[in-house]
């Protein structure tokens, strides 16, 4: 489908239809009364949409496209798939190839012995599914005390009941109170933002004190988990851990006999310059929970990948089998389409080209420190945030009134280039094949917005 294919009559009526059949996720009513952005088609880094505008997209849609727009391998795979078999449930006792392949591929990749894997539909089903794993863990072991879940504030675990009960952010979260009982929430790892007011190194990890204290004060014994981004995601824009941090975490759990679950929803399969974000730390966790770029955008799947330790609790003897499934999850054409991707992955080495292309990256987005409203340039790979401040030296945050991140925002869009932020948050994390050309103009493009903004804002 292509944009002529539209008149303009045609383009009323669909963004009309939009508008009144549809409710967005996340919707945000101010940007929706610009009215609905509908788009067509897309092209490695490009999309386009229905007037045949063409944009980069910084944020390769919502970070699911990490191998780019219309690739011929992935569709070949699901087309052929589609012919075999479309769709077949990994339920009870069946399983399909594509499922079994898959799961084999993922213990190949997947670090430390993270090998034996439940196929869901998305992120948010994957921590579920993580934490239903973990609290049945323990009560087959008889420990039906250890239910309590710790998770960490500033961090986002999805959007079920169960997912929002580990997110620590008060905005996901306030509208749907009470919540899970057994929740508790420790301290993001957080320089730059330290809520204990430390300074690393001299604070020797006071976020992991902080931690090990709410283990200690509700009791190790009633703990079931430990939840946890490694790299939290782009809400927050991509604070990375001090080092120490995530290895002393996996020895509190070690010690205390609590499950360590890392979510690499948004930071795995590449992003960050590994395959997991974990493997710069060299810290294995108990379980990971992946989905977005594991389809490359495809079709939707997710995963929770556990360890055979963990795995075994629930296998050989009737009664002791996990109590969770869905339908569709694993579903036959998601999971073709997923091997395709990850075949695309290997053999482009998108994972190193993603390391590299980072540093590159980082040095672009740390020049435009010469803008004095970037306050803070962080990341990893391709994962980055430039956070906007009206003074860097002393922190000081720009009035969110002036909605200086949504006029970025909207200025790239005018220009051709889809950026994300939250607040003033900006949030680069493209797909793993750009350019060095896309990434030129993805910074010209940041640069030309940022002076814009300076002079509007910061020099009225
Ligand atoms: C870190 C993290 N965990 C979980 C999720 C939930 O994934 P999904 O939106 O596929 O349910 C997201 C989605 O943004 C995420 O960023």
């Amino acid at each position: 489908m292509t944009e002529q294919e539209f008149s303009a009559e045609q383009r009323e009526a669909l963004k009309k239809d939009a508008m009144a059949y549809i409710l967005p996720h996340f919707a945000d009513n101010a940007e929706l009364a610009k009215g609905p952005k509908v788009f067509v088609r897309g092209d490695g880094c490009y999309v386009y949409d229905i007037e045949g505008h063409r944009y980069l997209d910084t944020f390769a849609s919502l970070l699911t496209t990490i191998c780019g727009h219309h690739r011929p391998e992935i569709k070949a795979a699901v087309l052929k798939q589609m012919d075999d078999l479309e769709f077949f449930p990994n339920y009870v006792d069946t399983f399909t190839v594509p499922l079994i392949q898959l799961a084999r591929k993922l213990a190949e990749i997947m670090p430390g012995d993270l090998s034996v894997s439940f196929f869901v539909n998305s992120g948010s089903e994957a921590n579920e599914t993580a934490l239903k794993m973990a609290r049945q863990y323990h009560r087959e072991r008889g420990q039906p005390h250890r239910y309590k879940v710790v998770a960490r504030r500033h961090s986002y675990s999805g959007t079920t009941l169960g997912g929002i009960s580990a997110t620590g952010i008060p905005w996901f979260r306030e509208y749907f109170e009470p919540l899970l009982p057994g929740y508790l929430f420790a301290p993001a790892a957080r320089c730059g933002e330290c809520e204990l007011a430390l300074k690393y190194p001299e604070c020797e990890l006071g976020c992991l004190r902080a931690l090990e204290n709410l283990i200690q004060w509700e009791g190790p014994d009633s703990i079931a988990a430990v939840i946890m981004d490694p790299i939290p995601g782009s809400n927050i824009g991509y604070p990375l851990p001090p080092d120490g941090y995530l290895q002393g975490v996996r020895q509190l759990c070690d010690k205390h006999g609590i499950l360590l679950i890392f979510d690499e929803v948004q930071t795995g399969f590449g992003k960050t310059g590994k395959w997991f974000a974990c493997e710069h730390w060299n810290v294995v966790p108990d379980i990971i929970t992946i989905g977005k770029g594991f389809t490359g955008g495809y079709i939707p799947l997710g995963a929770t990948v556990t360890t055979p330790k963990v795995a075994d609790v629930f296998r050989g003897k009737p009664g002791c089998e996990l109590r969770t499934g869905s339908t569709y999850g694993g579903h036959t054409v998601a999971c073709a389409a997923t091997l395709a991707n990850i075949n695309i992955i290997e053999k482009e080495d998108l994972v190193q080209r993603a390391a590299q292309t980072g540093i590159r990256l980082k040095a672009e987005l740390e020049k435009l420190y010469q803008y004095p409203i970037v306050g803070d340039v962080r990341g990893i790979g391709l994962l980055w945030a430039v956070e906007l401040m009206a003074d860097r030296r002393t922190r000081t945050r720009l009035d969110s009134q002036l909605g200086v991140g949504n006029f970025i925002r909207q200025w790239c869009w005018e220009h051709g280039m889809i950026l994300r932020n939250n607040g003033n948050i900006l949030v680069i994390a493209p797909a793993l094949i750009i350019s060095d050309e896309e990434i030129d103009l993805m910074i010209a493009l940041l640069e030309q917005a940022l002076a814009v903004a300076t002079s509007k804002y910061l020099n009225p």
